[in-house]
């Protein structure tokens, strides 16, 4: 049986999903949220551009084809939405892939789909939207998947699932430690992502000594957290983890920067506003994480 990949939201990573997909001949839909305009072209790492050729027709994931997969390359606050409309439209069968900055989403598939296999994945590639019909890959990374945690009994370790994410937004490693994996992703973008949009610069400035206090204290803090949540996260190799990726992603300008400028609703919730939730929960003092959401949040 064939597998159709149905990507939903057509953001700066459901993008790159589709070229993946296009490129190795997977066939994919790309499926706009409401009101947003379609995807059509992404510019490739090489800087050639590719027109995207999704299949045209509405997808049926009800019943008849049970190996399709549903991507969601959404943000965390557009996720809750989604998954509601999405629900009576799947069977309890397909396979979803939630694939986003931040954290939360496992809850709401919790919630919202609690029969389906749900798989999280966390991804290091670099995309920006440079027009509402274009997206550029701005910096080659990598993807990490595993099951989620809540959905373990009916989740099975469907190796397809990974086989066919290699082909969309490659190369995937398998984690069976997924949430360590997005705690670690959860550090990177609590120390770049509001440094860069409240000082509007790219992410290599950050490598600059006056913000290593900041990323310091944000490191920590992170750690903590973590901690009583109960994932070990060490706090130097979580540091040098954010060091390495404003070296390698230097040029970019991160998610949040792009959503500042641009006016956007920013993920701030899903990211330094999630650590400051569980602080509070488990009785943690965060002042570094709780003045940059504030901060955000004031904007
Ligand atoms: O959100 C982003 O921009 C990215 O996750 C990262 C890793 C911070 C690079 O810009």
């Amino acid at each position: 049986m064939t597998t159709t990949v149905n990507i939903l939201g057509s953001g700066a990573i459901g993008g790159l999903c589709a070229a993946g997909a296009q490129l190795s001949g997977t066939d994919y839909r790309l499926i706009p949220r409401a009101g947003s305009p379609a995807l059509t072209h992404v510019e490739l790492i090489n800087g050639e551009l590719l027109s995207l050729t999704p299949k045209q027709t509405e997808p049926d994931l009800c019943k008849s084809n049970h190996s399709d997969l549903l991507l969601i390359p959404l943000k965390v606050t557009q996720l809750k939405e989604a998954l509601k409309s999405w629900r009576q439209q799947l069977s309890a069968h397909t396979p979803v892939v939630l694939l986003h900055n931040g954290m939360g989403g496992m809850e709401l598939a919790e919630k919202y789909l609690p029969d389906n296999p749900v798989y999280l994945a966390t991804t290091s590639h670099g995309a920006l939207k440079i027009a509402p019909d274009t997206v550029r890959h701005t910096g080659k990374g990598e993807t990490m998947l595993g099951l989620s945690p809540k959905h373990q009994a009916n989740t099975p370790l469907n190796t397809s699932v990974a086989e066919i994410l290699n082909r969309c937004i490659g190369p995937v490693t398998w984690r069976e430690d997924i949430e360590t994996a997005l705690w670690q992703k959860l550090a990177v973008n609590c120390a770049i992502n509001p440094l860069t949009a409240l000082n509007n610069i790219p992410n290599g400035k950050l490598s600059d000594k006056s913000y290593l206090p900041t990323l310091e204290k944000v490191c920590k803090e992170v750690c903590k957290v973590a901690a009583a949540c109960k994932v070990e996260l060490d706090k130097h190799a979580t540091l040098t983890l954010v060091l390495n990726v404003i070296a390698r992603t230097a040029e970019n300008f991160s998610s949040m920067h792009q959503d500042v400028i641009n006016k956007r609703p920013t993920e701030i919730d899903g990211i330094n506003g999630y650590i400051v939730r569980q602080a509070k929960k488990k009785g943690i003092d965060v002042p570094t994480n709780t003045l940059l959401f504030e901060s955000i949040k004031s904007l």
